[in-house]
């Protein structure tokens, strides 16, 4: 899809991966909506790029709604759904179940559920215009494991079933679905002030950075190809192929691989 001039809502477009998509969209001549929890972080993103701000609690379905009214009815019809915001929580002390009920629920509000309410009510309406994109960002460890982070591992993975679910129900209404799985991104969520510079393929964030930290200018760049190219899967780190192959041909060597892994994290961190 040629994005100039379409409508672009990207939820969690406040900060991080989310903002500089929002750039990235503006400089290509979308028409860009920055939805976040955050109204002051999407107020201020939204000015420099000559864009709309709204507070959006992607948790919460009946906000989704009104707020897709809201743009269609004030800025026209939506073009590109980006489904970004994203949330994580290690698990805790006492292993991989041990983290709250709130934390899980949390999880799988924010990382699938949102993604849900979205194209539920995206689709019809991009299907009745003959066509549209959907982006779901999910993460490697949708197609792989996040270490110690079970709850945004299992949301994770939901999100990858989903958005697959959806590519392949809504192809024949023109409906483009792209998936997003990076690994470690500079972004607060892995503890990087999103404002330091940072050359893409840094290390230094312990378990992070496996195969270096990417910077958010570079994961949008990648996100905004696939929007142009109709590509499904985004793999900012290429290694992610590799790895998926190697656990899809022998799961239970991946899994000794990835016990031994986190025990030299344990190690690491000990
Ligand atoms: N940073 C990484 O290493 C990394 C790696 C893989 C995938 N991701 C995914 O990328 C996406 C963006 O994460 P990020 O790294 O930019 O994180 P971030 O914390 O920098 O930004 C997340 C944004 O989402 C917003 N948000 C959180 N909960 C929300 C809610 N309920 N409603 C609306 N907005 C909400 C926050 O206010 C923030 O602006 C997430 O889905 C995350 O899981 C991140």
């Amino acid at each position: 899809m040629d994005v100039q001039n379409r409508v672009a809502l990207v939820t969690g477009g406040a900060h991080g991966i989310g903002r500089a998509l929002c750039r990235a969209l503006c400089i290509e001549g979308a028409r860009v909506v920055v939805a976040d929890l955050d109204l002051d972080g999407a107020q201020k993103i939204a000015d420099e790029i000559g864009g709309m701000a709204i507070k959006l609690d992607v948790a919460n379905e009946a906000e989704i709604v009104a707020a897709i009214q809201r743009v269609e009815k004030e800025m026209g019809p939506i073009d590109i759904f980006v489904s970004n915001a994203g949330v994580a929580f290690g698990d805790g002390g006492a292993g991989a179940a041990s983290a709250s009920n709130e934390k899980w629920r949390a999880c799988l509000d924010i990382n699938l559920m949102a993604h849900v309410y979205a194209a539920r009510e995206m689709v019809p309406r991009m299907k009745k215009r003959g066509g549209g994109c959907l982006v779901n960002v999910a993460s490697a460890a949708g197609l792989l494991c996040q270490v110690g982070e079970a709850a945004y591992t299992a949301s994770k993975h939901a999100a990858v079933g989903f958005a697959e679910s959806l590519a392949i129900t809504h192809r024949d209404d023109g409906i483009h679905v792209c998936l997003v799985c990076p690994q470690a991104v500079a972004t607060r969520m892995i503890g990087v002030d999103e404002d330091t510079e940072i050359e893409d393929g840094s290390t230094g964030f312990g378990g992070n950075d496996v195969d270096g930290i990417l910077s958010t200018e570079y994961v949008a760049d990648c996100i905004l190809a696939a929007i142009q190219q109709e590509k499904f899967l985004v793999l900012p780190h290429p290694q992610v192929s590799t790895y998926f192959r190697r656990k899809a041909s022998d799961h239970d060597r991946w899994i000794e691989g990835m016990h031994r892994f986190r025990a030299r994290l344990a190690g690491d961190s000990g």
